[in-house]
């Protein structure tokens, strides 16, 4: 057995090897402390993140693959992120979880470890973190939740809250029954089961190589996530003794597959921010530019929430991502790597799809060039996103006056007002939502449409932000925007009644005003005086310290690769 990171803690008959093995005692054999890989459970179980509250029974099955394969279990609870409840915005505290996780990691006699997440940044997080200690890694991603209905038609968990939340506001749905639908939204254990940010970034995981091939978008109450949950903790002792670590495993290729598979899935725009900073982490030069190059000809094939019609139970049942892939397999790096040990690409072998209103064949896409837009121009110098399968087509190309809101609750202010100068075709502009306006880069940017044109039958308008859209939003949304108004950006200088030209086929996004114009222009004070950092804690070190969405808004400092040695001891 090779000497393990664990042993510098446990072997030995001196003062310090007693303390650290006599502490751990409690029940475990001595054998315990021979030299076996100990291998962490990073589990993000918490009942104030809904969607993995089911994680410590996943954690049980790891557990018991662990002991199988001859290693030791270690239960590590993680900073956990709830979307729906956690303020300002969940993004904001990504990092943070991250870091300390990182450090938990590598302070901690650990030999590899087994990442347990879901809800949206949990996965990120956990991947960013161990990327950044490089201890052999592997996800089990928490799976969707189960197709809730309301009476008679399935609920995208997400989706159709936005949706029947404008439904409500356009008159066509009372209060009554839309308060109605909110105990059938939520049908069982699991993350929203639409194509959102979770059910996203688990296809990532599993498009990247680290997870065990098919288990992403496994319903969290199917038997068979238990069963994967064993495997892995098996697979994770295994991982150990060859010393697969997420450097020698996430390549270039790796990247590039996991934007394949994001856009041939239609996956949410957020994953572009979080691969950006997974790579970030591993020092993988990847560029927003990648997104473009790599996905923009990828057919998209899968049929779901946001973008299309069904849901992730309908989407595990058709064959899952491994089908998915399977179709697209010419365009994947044949040599990228899984937890295996094995190409991705030789896991596709027998994958097929079984149902193709679900999961469409290459021959017949739902969009023959799908993926994340990219768009440049000045108002984006450093690029902005959009997800052309969630637009309205005819928006694609668009010019239009802006109207211009300099922070959310300007936005809801005054969105209603009878007096607003808005119509079909303004484009409605908000910013101080980025990484250090907000802070924290929230999910604010699929805005509601004005009621009296929502009355009027509008159900979409373009939107403009340097912020971003939760993954189960739709609609023609630009977001992202580099560099933000707080970051001195171009947003920040446009005013009302600028002109805007959208042209998402030649990836252009600019505004009607030259440059000398804008130089001249000052950012409004009160804008400025919202983007004051704040004065203490974690978040005047994230609004110091994080770079813009382009590169994936992770910490300046965070970036690179770093590794798990510690030099020094406790006591
Ligand atoms: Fe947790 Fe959607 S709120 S995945």
């Amino acid at each position: 057995m090779p000497q393990q990171r664990s042993s510098q803690w446990y072997a030995g008959n001196n003062r310090n090897a007693y303390i650290h093995r006599a502490w751990m005692r409690r029940g475990l054999p001595a054998h315990a402390f021979d030299g076996r890989p100990h291998i962490a459970i990073a589990n993000t179980a918490s009942d104030l993140t809904p969607c993995n509250s089911h994680l410590d029974e996943v954690a049980e099955s790891v557990k018991q693959g662990v002991w199988e394969a001859g290693g030791v279990p270690m239960n590590l609870p993680v900073v956990s992120l709830g979307e729906t409840l956690v303020r300002p915005t969940a993004m904001l505290w990504r990092n943070m979880a991250a870091m300390a996780t990182e450090e938990m990691l590598r302070a901690n006699p650990i030999d590899g470890v087994v990442l347990l997440g879901g809800c949206d940044k949990t996965i990120p997080s956990l991947l960013m973190a161990a990327a950044s200690v490089d201890l052999p890694a592997v996800v089990v991603p928490g799976g969707p939740m189960l197709t809730g209905t309301f009476r008679g038609a399935p609920l995208g968990c997400g989706t159709d809250v936005w949706r029947l939340s404008e439904e409500v506001r356009a008159g066509n749905l009372s209060e009554q029954d839309f308060l109605t639908s909110e105990s059938s939204m939520i049908r069982s254990r699991g993350h929203c089961n639409t194509m959102g940010t979770a059910s996203t970034m688990a296809c990532m995981a599993e498009a990247l190589g680290t997870t065990i091939p098919g288990i992403a978008g496994t319903p969290a109450p199917d038997s068979r996530l238990l069963e994967t949950a064993h495997d892995t903790g098996r697979l994770a002792v295994q991982m150990v003794a060859q010393e697969l670590t997420p450097s020698r495993l996430l390549s270039r290729g790796s990247f590039l597959n996991a934007i394949v598979a994001l856009a041939a899935v239609g996956g949410s725009t957020n994953a572009v921010v979080h691969l950006l900073a997974i790579a970030g982490r591993l020092g993988i030069d990847l560029s927003l530019g990648d997104f473009d190059a790599a996905g923009a000809g990828v057919p998209l094939l899968a049929d779901l929430q946001p973008a299309g019609r069904h849901l992730m139970e309908d989407f595990h049942r058709a064959g899952g991502l491994l089908a998915v892939l399977a179709e697209v397999r010419d365009l994947l790096d044949p040599a990228a790597l899984t937890v295996t040990g094995r190409p991705l690409a030789d896991h596709l072998d027998g994958a097929r799809i079984w149902d193709e209103t679900v999961i469409r064949p290459r021959g017949n896409p739902l969009q023959a060039e799908a993926g994340i837009a990219v768009l440049r121009g000045n108002l984006a110098p450093d690029g902005a996103v959009i997800k052309p399968a969630a637009a309205s087509p005819e928006l694609l190309r668009h010019r239009g006056r802006a109207v211009v809101f300099d922070s959310i609750e300007d936005f809801y202010r005054r969105i209603d007002d009878p007096g607003l100068d808005v119509d079909a075709g303004s484009v409605l502009v908000l910013r101080g939502c980025g990484p250090k306006g907000y802070p924290g880069m929230p999910e604010v940017a699929n805005l509601p449409l004005p009621a009296r044109l929502l009355e009027r039958g509008v159900r979409d308008m373009v939107r403009i932000c340097d912020g971003r859209m939760s993954g189960t939003a739709y609609g023609t949304v630009v977001l992202h925007v580099a560099p933000e108004a707080a970051a001195g950006g171009p947003l920040g200088l446009i005013r009302t009644g600028d002109v805007i030209e959208l042209d998402v086929p030649s990836r252009r996004l600019d505004v009607g005003v030259d440059a000398a114009e804008l130089r001249r222009r000052e950012p409004p004070a009160a804008a400025v005086a919202g983007y004051a950092a704040p004065a203490r804690g974690w978040q005047r070190l994230y609004v110091d310290h994080v770079l813009q969405a382009d590169r994936g808004a992770d910490l300046d400092f965070l970036t690179g690769a770093s590794g798990p040695q510690v030099t020094r001891e406790s006591h």
